[in-house]
């Protein structure tokens, strides 16, 4: 027989020691589970007399009762507990700095560039694309650059092998569309050259805008039209602009354009050195010697060409005085365009 209030003692002091829900489960099991306290005393309930019986059973299920109801009030006192200390364990400090995601920007390069293209798309250019590892006959052969030609040297060429290079400028893409397409053509052609020098103005790689324009009546007036329209637009409608004669051994004639020195307006400083002019781009008449490469008839066909680095003239629009600034993408620095 079982002793109740000893029993209940016992299952109380457990209870009121008990100090976590989980520890409460285990005093569940051992009282109430299968093998549990209360559970193995029915095993003896066949072996007693039928009214004996009755009222063991009764205690049993009275005891289970108990232990039943004991639990459930603990559990609401604990299960509060645990939460204030979950509350407590877990809580967030609002006052501690946040995680910092830093935002880039628009590279100015890209920006210029997205606006030299803006403007000659709106006077009708295409865009066309050519590669960036070059053959040499389209870099300086059919550009009427013969082997040996002293005009080369100016181009500090990095060599893949004897015949194929990274392009020093975007005029090959000249060469690769006439090849295509027959005239009229009107286009100008973005990318990355590749020269191998490096200085304040100077890094290996670089950007450049070719432009292009065939027809059968091309005059070298629809190129200084072209070109002063796009330099008040990249600039300002004020911008003097000067053409000067120049050599390129795809053009003839030939000319360098610049722009009045926008820091000193013209009246002579250390970037212009003193000169009031500042170079932005060479240009010209498309040499009839390219046309026959390409087998154009240069009796019937007339051209201009010019080309223009993207850096030069973002570091001329922005006062920028180290070309090696846009390449260390300092987020300070990016953020100022
Ligand atoms: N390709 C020349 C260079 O990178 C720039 C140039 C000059 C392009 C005159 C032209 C041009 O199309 O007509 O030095």
């Amino acid at each position: 027989m079982i002793d109740s209030d000893s029993f209940k003692k016992t299952f109380l002091s457990e209870l009121n020691s008990a100090s976590s829900v989980s520890e409460l489960q285990q005093i569940r099991v051992k009282y109430l589970g299968k093998k549990g306290l209360l559970t193995l005393q029915l095993k003896d309930l066949p072996t007693l007399a039928a009214e004996e019986r009755r009222s063991f059973g009764k205690s049993i299920n009275e005891l289970k009762e108990y232990v039943e109801a004991g639990i459930t009030s603990r559990e609401s006192v604990l299960s509060k507990a645990d939460l204030r200390k979950r509350l407590v364990s877990e809580s967030i400090d609002v006052t501690l700095p946040g995680k910092y995601t830093p935002v880039g920007r628009e590279h100015p390069i890209n920006k210029v560039l997205r606006e030299i293209t803006d403007i000659f798309v709106r006077m009708g250019f295409s865009i066309e694309e050519g590669p960036e590892v070059e053959l040499d006959y389209y870099n300086f052969e059919a550009l009427n650059f013969p082997r040996e030609h002293p005009a080369r040297d100016m181009q500090d060429t990095f060599f893949v092998t004897e015949d194929v290079i990274l392009r020093t400028h975007t005029s090959p893409v000249q060469i690769r569309v006439m090849e295509k397409i027959k005239p009229p053509l009107r286009f100008i052609a973005p990318g990355k050259v590749y020269r191998c020098d490096a200085d304040v103005s100077h890094t290996p790689m670089f950007h450049q805008v070719e432009g292009f324009m065939v027809d059968t009546d091309i005059s070298f007036s629809d190129l200084k039209g072209v070109l002063e329209t796009f330099i008040h637009r990249i600039f300002s409608p004020e911008t003097p602009v000067r053409f000067r004669p120049s050599f390129f051994p795809f053009t003839e004639p030939s000319a360098e354009v610049d722009i009045g020195c926008i820091f000193c307006k013209g009246k002579g400083c250390q970037v212009c050195k003193g000169t009031g002019w500042l170079e932005i781009l060479g240009a010209g008449m498309v040499n009839p010697h390219v046309f026959e490469m390409v087998g154009y008839d240069p009796e019937t066909y007339t051209g201009f060409a010019f080309g223009m680095g993207v850096e030069r003239i973002t570091m001329l629009k922005y006062s920028i005085d180290d070309i090696r600034l846009f390449f260390e993408n300092d987020i300070r620095f990016l953020r100022q365009f």
